[in-house]
């Protein structure tokens, strides 16, 4: 593997899971390939767990890993060609990228969607940057369109706690405060599109995902007929996607939170949430706190996944 930016790039999925698995039940035995490898992880935007479990991964692969967050200690990088630097930006991305990438081995970007401009976002303008100027294998640990890392071990929980072998998979939207970028439903959708599993997306009018994400998800707008027989309930927000209100927050309809009453819809399902979440915005205390909740397990597969990602980084070096 080269560069990760999607899980379409994980190529065949039981291949992908048996990987994983065997990464799970045996952390420690590729050190040998990671030793005198260096790992870069470059945030643009917090993180708690994409930080924590890429070093750790890192770290059980044998690598020596560097962490710089741009907005802190580093130059103000601008983005944009063709701008007269005579602002607060001292560095171009231009040549901070082909810099960094003198420093390592690989590199991981976390580079939200900005919502100034969609086209801008939806063609991953950072992302594309990095993977065309470092000159390095560059993976994703969270860009504006997908978080593939994220939905890697969203997937691999899945496979671990299924009863049966095409679960339904219920993708709710939630009320929140502040808006949100699309990568994380974008990007479960992709994910849950390449299995046979049964599918639905339900979320109020206005928050349409882009058609190519949605797949062949069927899209239900009362929350209460898409949760009837879940088996997992997959919460997220995620401002609006549609030309007119894109990056807009349309709504904080409350009832759309995953409480007790709306599990009881479902099929005994378990719920899952990429985290951090918003207590009694996107899911009710009881719920998150419930037996069903699997978001602690779901966290801890991070490590998993970006673990069975940089071994495939590390063999194609
Ligand atoms: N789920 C996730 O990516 O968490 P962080 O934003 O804390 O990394």
């Amino acid at each position: 593997m080269r560069h990760f930016t999607s899980v379409k790039q994980l190529g065949n999925l039981e291949e992908a899971f048996a990987k994983a698995k065997y990464v799970k039940e045996n952390p420690f035995a590729d050190q040998a390939l990671g030793r005198n490898k260096t790992l870069l992880m470059i945030f643009f935007n917090s993180s708690l767990r994409t930080r924590l479990s890429t070093q750790k991964a890192a770290l059980n692969l044998g690598m020596n890993v560097i962490v710089l967050d741009v907005n802190q200690g580093a130059w103000k990088l601008e983005t944009e060609r063709g701008v007269i630097m005579d602002g607060d930006k001292p560095e171009h991305l231009l040549e901070a990228i082909p810099v960094m990438g003198c420093y390592c081995d690989a590199i991981g970007v976390r580079s939200f969607a900005r919502f100034e401009s969609k086209e801008a976002d939806y063609n991953e303008v950072i992302l594309n940057q990095f993977i065309q100027y470092s000159g390095k294998p560059v993976f994703s640990m969270e860009a504006a369109t997908r978080h593939p890392l994220q939905t890697f071990a969203d997937m691999i929980t899945i496979e671990e706690f299924k009863k049966t072998a095409k679960p339904k998979i219920v993708m709710t939207w939630a009320p929140h405060p502040k808006a949100l970028p699309q990568a994380v439903p974008n990007s479960f959708a992709e994910g849950i599109n390449l299995t046979d599993y049964e599918f639905v997306i339900t979320h109020p009018k206005g928050y349409e995902l882009d058609e190519a994400f949605v797949g062949n998800a069927r899209v239900e707008y009362d929350q209460d007929k898409a949760l009837a027989g879940a088996d997992f309930v997959y919460a997220k927000n995620w401002a609006a996607y549609n030309d007119a209100d894109y990056g807009k927050v349309l709504n904080m309809d409350r009832s759309w939170t995953v409480t007790t009453e709306k599990m009881a819809l479902t099929n005994n399902a378990y719920f899952m949430h990429c985290l951090p979440v918003r207590r009694n915005m996107i899911v009710s205390d009881d719920v998150i706190e419930s037996p069903q909740s699997i978001v602690i397990p779901e966290a801890a597969n991070r490590v998993v996944s970006a673990q069975t990602v940089l071994k495939e980084i590390l063999l194609g070096l």
